[in-house]
């Protein structure tokens, strides 16, 4: 059992190239509740999604965001609706961030393929809201491509002992910042 877990984890992948099929209506549905049972800040739950299924709209979103042109079949906008967020409305990504990482886990399991598409600055942020037709007061936080795979990659085995620390950090430690071989995609 521990070992089912920890491979879903595992087995999560950024996925950028998709088949030409569309997600069963089921699975969306259970990746939403997935994401509804993410933690929040004061139980605050200011989440709000926009799936997006409309081929015209996943091709205004892809001609957007260049760093996210790939033929997912199926977008979940992650919104924050800030009317939501008592007391502590900065958390809001926090909590959408935790509610987006339960989407792309479930997806796992469910042998779907996904990535998470960051939303940062302005000017993004706009552009998603125009394209999804947020109004001001609900801010976008990440999309979630979903679809099913077409290409195959390998586990995530990438646990670091030395990024590891008990009870205090130990500042003489030495170790290189980061491992050799991983890749920097930006
Ligand atoms: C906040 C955030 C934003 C990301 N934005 C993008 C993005 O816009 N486009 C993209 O192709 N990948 C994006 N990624 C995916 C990362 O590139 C990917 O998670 C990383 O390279 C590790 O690969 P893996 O997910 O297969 O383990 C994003 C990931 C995170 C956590």
């Amino acid at each position: 059992m521990y070992e089912d877990v920890l491979n879903l984890f595992i087995r999560r992948r950024s996925i950028r190239s998709y088949l030409d099929k569309p997600v069963e209506e089921e699975k969306i549905d259970t990746i939403l509740e997935a994401a509804f049972a993410a933690p929040s800040a004061c139980n605050n739950q200011p989440w709000e999604m926009v799936v997006v299924t409309e081929k015209s709209i996943m091709d205004e979103i892809r001609a957007e965001f260049g760093f996210a042109n790939y033929n997912a079949p199926c977008a979940v906008v992650v919104c924050a609706n800030t009317h939501l967020c008592r007391n502590v409305d900065e958390m809001y990504i926090f909590d959408c961030s935790a509610a987006m990482q339960n989407i792309l886990l479930c997806a796992t399991a469910l042998d779907l393929g996904s990535l998470w598409v960051g939303v940062y600055g302005d000017q993004n942020k706009r552009k998603i809201s125009r394209i999804v037709g947020l109004p001001e007061y609900v801010v976008p936080c990440g999309i979630a491509y979903v679809g099913y795979a077409n290409e195959e990659k390998g586990p995530r085995k990438q646990f670091n002992e030395k990024r590891v620390y008990y009870q205090v950090y130990d500042i003489n430690r030495k170790h290189k910042a980061r491992p050799k071989n991983m890749k920097q995609l930006c």
